[in-house]
């Protein structure tokens, strides 16, 4: 999805060493379809040229309110009324301290003031050392800020410029581009709180060997990006899977079945969606091995026992909030063939309102998928498309069903 192609925004940047990410930032936005018009302030010029901003947005930036390219020499009216959004990035904690109090002594702040509340949201990254983001005062404005309608989109930890290391960094160009992308997503999913699993599940036959499957978690992972997208609290129990966590999402890893159990049941009470895409393995090893087991040359194999897996879904399925409509249930089929017939009868095996049914061995680890959709009324089909694009559509759909 990508909800800011078309939009206008006002990239505006306050003075703070994280104003080179403000380059990055501008150009991806460009990148995503975004016209951007760039208002620095006079400290950020010490920080980042105009020259830079102006190449990379492909316009010409604002830095004075005394500005007489505007016919009616009221840059501020003009600027706000444009835009879809104010994006102010970096936002020191003065910018922010201004904003506070409604003070507007230069361009960027009086944008901000005079833009209509309604229309047009304003969306700031704070950016600063770690004393000054935990000061009492810069919390105090942050809540302020908040309770005003002012996004304040969250800081980033680590390193930073002045050699310190904790709170307060601004978050990189593409952590706070996928904010603005969720920001501009309808809130289908609104209070909601959606559980996703992931990935494979291992199961260890000694400490150095196991068995898995070649899931790759990438479907999962998307559910849980376009729930977080909706406007959903998502949590996303994932098995060993090499992917980046969706922003906003908070995850578990898990490696067996039986932790995958352990950690849904753990969050489960709290949740009104569980969407079960992992890969469990049916069965187990019916023994761990404390030592690795060694080949001891004589040409004997060691044989291995196995038993069932508990079935993760199906356990959550026969639950009282499931039974009772709380917990809105849905399963995932891999198969070979004959895909209507199998997601058919697994829906009623699995005691699911809704099941999903996908090729396996093609999609496995792909960035593509289609999808079918079965319920008690008969099948969909969602063609073939990204597993991102497809993830959004189902969240779509369920949340037409949650209505
Ligand atoms: O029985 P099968 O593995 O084909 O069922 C697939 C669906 O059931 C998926 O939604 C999968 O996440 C879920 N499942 C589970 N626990 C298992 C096996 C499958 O949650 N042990």
């Amino acid at each position: 999805m990508n909800t800011l192609a078309g939009k206008h925004i006002v990239l505006g940047l306050s003075g703070g060493i994280a104003a080179f990410k403000s380059a990055e930032l501008c150009r991806a936005l460009v990148k995503a379809g975004v016209t951007v018009q760039v208002v620095m302030t006079e400290a950020a010029e010490q920080f980042m040229t105009a020259v830079t901003m102006q190449a990379l947005s492909g316009r010409p930036v604002y830095t004075s309110q005394w500005d007489t390219r505007e016919a009616n020499n009221m840059a501020h009216i003009n600027l706000s009324r444009e835009a879809d959004a104010i994006v102010v990035a970096p936002a020191s904690a003065d910018f922010m301290a201004k904003l506070l109090h409604g003070r507007a002594d230069e361009l960027l702040s009086l944008v901000c003031l005079a833009r209509p509340i309604e229309q047009v949201p304003l969306i700031v990254a704070p950016a600063m050392n770690r004393e000054m983001w935990a000061n009492p005062a810069t919390q105090r404005n942050v809540a302020q800020l908040k309770a005003d309608g002012i996004h304040v989109l969250d800081v980033g930890q680590g390193d930073q410029a002045c050699g310190e290391t904790g709170d307060g960094r601004m978050l990189e160009a593409e952590e706070i581009l996928e904010d603005l992308v969720a920001f501009f997503a309808p809130k289908t999913m609104a209070s909601q709180h959606v559980l996703v699993t992931a990935g494979p599940t291992y199961e260890a036959i000694d400490p150095v060997r196991g068995i898995t499957n070649l899931s790759s978690g990438k479907m999962g992972f998307a559910i849980a990006r376009a729930a977080r997208m909706a406007g959903a609290q998502v949590t996303l129990v994932a098995g060993p899977v090499h992917l980046p966590t969706p922003r906003g999402v908070q995850r578990m890893d898990v490696r067996s079945a039986r932790q995958m159990l352990d950690a849904v049941q753990s969050q489960v009470d709290k949740a009104s969606v569980l969407v079960a895409t992992a890969a469990v393995a049916d069965w187990r090893p019916d023994t761990q091995a404390d030592q690795k087991i060694k080949k001891d040359g004589s040409g004997q194999t060691p044989s291995l026992k196995f038993v069932e897996n508990p079935d993760i879904l199906a356990t959550v399925a026969q639950s009282a909030r499931a039974q009772s409509g709380a917990l809105f249930c849905v399963g995932f089929a891999a198969e070979s063939h004959d895909l209507l017939a199998h997601a058919t009868a697994k829906r009623l095996r699995k005691g699911v309102p809704l099941l999903v049914g996908n090729i396996g061995p093609a999609t496995f680890g792909q960035d593509d998928n289609a999808l079918l959709l079965v319920d008690d009324a008969g099948a969909r089909e969602l063609p073939h498309a990204s597993k991102q694009a497809l993830a959004e559509q189902l969240i779509a759909d369920i949340a037409r069903r949650l209505k």
